[in-house]
């Protein structure tokens, strides 16, 4: 198991190269369909995947794709499921396990999914796939994020991953801050590494091998509807900051979400934090969705004229992001690209 695991890991981890977040459940298409006008179904949104898994050469800039369920079924307008269109790459294919929030009574929410996990575990990995994602969230206000969700959240993720691991898939653990609200970066900093440590500790507990398993984050950041907003040194040295005091060295690659920033936003930070002057012991890249998918959706509008736009735009924001984990991205590509 452990053989097959750290192949995975060696895919995974490649400098310059990040992972393309196209998980999104069908209600979250439907959201994004929504904001073009367009229906969605399921060859709408095959289409759409389409779109970003067919984008030519994009194995330059990723070395791995998280998948949605759906979509591991379907496939590209070249006529091959897309996980073996993927593979063909070289960029390996993963998966959503988890099965979204739940409420809980104090307003917090948790993750659903860990019942019957390593049986369908079995069957994606028929399906070709070789890791896989869980997601928990936090959200920061006056009285939360409550040491009770901190707790149960790492419990779970800790747990799920011990399941992959067990089946031969590289767990990615997703713990989110959100960054709706008007915290400062200071409190999103706070949270951030009460979340590590607990995540870590649960880790730990439930004998996770860390060097077989990749992180997560979200950035540490100013929440969207505050005032005063940090600027992008001041993320990227407090984030960095913070991982350094709550992740052990072994684990091989952080590669962050984008959580709702833009995507230039999202590619400075990453950008800024390879150009701290410091030492990582990670390898530190991105796992975006909004910030590589948005310009997308938009340039495409549904509509099949437009896909080589789409494209374009896909590749660009892929290729930036690319070179942002190298520290070699600057503004001024934004026009130029
Ligand atoms: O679970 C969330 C996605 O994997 C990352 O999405 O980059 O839009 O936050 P995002």
């Amino acid at each position: 198991m452990d053989s097959e695991l750290k192949l995975t890991i060696k895919d995974m981890v490649v400098v310059g190269k990040g992972i393309l977040a196209a998980d999104e459940s069908v209600k979250t298409a439907t959201k994004r369909l929504a904001s073009i006008n367009t229906e969605s179904t399921e060859e709408t949104r095959r289409q759409y995947r389409n779109i970003m898994l067919s984008a030519p050469q994009v194995e330059k800039y990723l070395c791995g794709v998280i998948l949605f369920e759906e979509t591991l079924h379907q496939k590209s307008d070249n006529g091959m499921l897309f996980p073996k269109l993927l593979a063909k790459k070289g960029i390996v294919p993963g998966i959503k396990v988890d099965g979204g929030l739940a409420d809980l009574d104090n307003g917090e929410q948790y993750t659903k999914g860990l019942e019957g996990l390593g049986n369908r575990l079995e069957e994606y990995k028929k399906s070709g796939c070789r890791f896989a994602k869980w997601r928990a969230v936090y959200s920061i206000s006056e009285k939360t994020p409550s040491p009770a969700i901190i707790q149960r959240n790492a419990e779970d993720l800790a747990k799920y991953a011990r399941i992959c691991q067990e089946h031969g898939i590289v767990p990615i653990v997703e713990p989110e801050v959100l960054i709706d609200g008007t915290h400062s970066i200071i409190k999103c900093q706070e949270v951030t590494e009460k979340v590590l440590k607990a995540v870590f500790d649960a880790l730990n507990k439930e004998n996770v091998a860390i060097d077989l398993t990749i992180l997560k984050p979200s950035m540490v950041i100013s929440g969207k509807q505050s005032d005063i907003r940090a600027g992008v040194q001041e993320v990227a040295g407090r984030t960095i900051k913070t991982l350094k005091k709550t992740i052990p060295s072994e684990l091989p690659s952080i590669n962050f979400l984008s959580g709702g920033q833009s995507p230039e936003e999202a590619t400075a930070h990453l950008n800024a934090m390879h150009t701290l002057n410091e030492h990582l012991p990670w390898y530190v890249s991105f796992s975006y969705a909004r910030a590589l998918q948005e310009p997308a959706l938009n340039a495409w509008k549904g509509k099949n004229e437009n896909i080589p736009a789409a494209q374009k735009a896909f590749l660009k924001r892929a290729k930036l992001n690319s070179l942002a984990t190298m520290g070699k991205y600057s503004e001024d590509m934004e026009k130029n690209e």
